[in-house]
């Protein structure tokens, strides 16, 4: 789940020797794509949740740091991960960053959901603006006046997203159609934009800012939405009415963007096209030797697609496969680290920034 930020987090690493220093911090936003602990120190913990907490997660990293003697990029590069926000120690002097992403956070506030009887469904309350709350916080620590935090923020990279994925997600799950959330996408592409210009007032300048996936190939959506009408897949499987909703809030957030753009014409605003990146995957899958397909869950309790609701990846019921790196998908709902890293080669080393986000080069991808 947190590959995509241990590859960011690498470019620290590779700058770190050779001038130009690049950025000399990451600050994340987000849910559970980025997440590197916040979720289980907020103490939302109200029921057993096996995504973030029990046995299989973190096999990937096992099987190779034993192979290998290193894991994932940052460990590569001797550097320590972004900290979660919530695992500071009061005091604690803030190196390279943090990250603010929660698991099942959405971009709208939670009283939204609450409003909508959807609230209950609700992982976390740590929306968006509560993470940007938590930035706010942690600003007076890292710099004092005006200036002297624009200084500091402009050598830093913020990365807002991906987030917006569970505001559909909780609603699509109890029943919401794609008319009733298509409604839904102004209000979540204007809160990512508010809390993009936020930062930018407060001195930041490097900007990735990320769309959704492609929710149709995702064996949740799979599951739940499984219908006889073949007319309802596309070519590769995944249903195209879902797979156009994420588009639909893509092209709504690229529009954002560009207005923000020509607001803050000295800020770098990159849209990162996770949508394109992944898509190569599901059509093709054995060039990105997923051998055991994209649709299909590695850890879960059964059923055409490997996602069982009553046994889902970590539940008594359910079991993880042999080999992760066969698989895109890795619990139903989160992808295998091997597919984060495709999508992550694609960000870095094009062409899915846009405009294109000029990464430093990393040996290691
Ligand atoms: C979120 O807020 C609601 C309403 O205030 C509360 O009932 C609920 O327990 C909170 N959820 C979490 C996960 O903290
Ligand atoms: C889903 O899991 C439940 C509980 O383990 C089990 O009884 C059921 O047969 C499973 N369904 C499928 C389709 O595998
Ligand atoms: C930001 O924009 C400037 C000016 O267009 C450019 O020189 C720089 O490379 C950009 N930074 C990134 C990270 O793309």
């Amino acid at each position: 789940m947190k590959i995509i930020l241990f590859i960011f987090t690498a470019f620290l690493a590779t700058v770190s020797c050779d001038p130009p220093l690049k950025y000399d911090s990451i600050f994340s936003f987000g849910d559970s794509l980025a997440d590197t602990g916040n979720f289980l120190r907020s103490g939302a913990l109200r029921f057993p949740c096996p995504f973030v907490t029990v046995s299989p997660i973190g096999i990937t990293r096992k099987e190779r740091t034993k192979k290998e003697k290193k894991g994932t990029s940052s460990e590569a590069y001797g550097l320590p991960y972004v900290p979660p926000y919530l695992s500071l120690a009061k005091g604690e002097k803030v190196e390279h960053g943090v990250n603010f992403a929660v698991a099942g956070a959405t971009a709208l506030d939670a009283k939204f959901f609450y409003d909508r009887k959807i609230g209950p469904l609700l992982w976390t309350n740590d929306s968006l603006s509560i993470q940007l709350g938590w930035f706010n916080k942690l600003k007076s620590t890292l710099c004092s006046s005006k200036e002297d935090c624009s200084n500091y923020f402009k050598r830093s990279l913020f990365l807002v997203g991906e987030i917006g994925g569970n505001d559909y997600n909780y609603p699509f799950f109890v029943g919401g159609t794609i008319n009733q959330l298509k409604a839904m996408v102004p209000l979540v592409v204007e809160t990512i934009t508010k809390a993009t210009s936020v930062l930018i007032e407060e001195g930041a300048v490097e900007l990735v800012v990320p769309g959704n996936l492609p929710i149709g190939c995702n064996p949740v959506y799979l599951t739940l939405f499984r219908t006889t009408n073949k007319a309802a897949y596309d070519q590769h499987g995944c249903l195209k009415a879902y797979n156009a909703f994420s588009k639909y809030h893509n092209s709504q957030l690229k529009l954002a963007l560009e207005k923000l753009r020509q607001k803050y014409p000295h800020a770098n605003i990159s849209y990162a096209d996770y949508y394109g990146a992944a898509k190569r995957f599901f059509h093709a899958p054995l060039h990105y030797g997923f051998s055991d397909g994209t649709l299909v869950a590695c850890c879960g309790g059964g059923g055409p697609y490997n996602f069982n609701n009553s046994a889902r990846c970590g539940h008594t019921g359910s079991k993880a496969c042999l080999d992760p790196e066969a698989f895109a998908n890795w619990d139903g709902i989160h992808l295998t680290e091997a597919a984060y890293r495709y999508i992550a080669r694609g960000l870095v080393s094009g062409p899915f920034t846009s405009p294109p986000f000029t990464f430093p080069p990393i040996n290691a991808l």
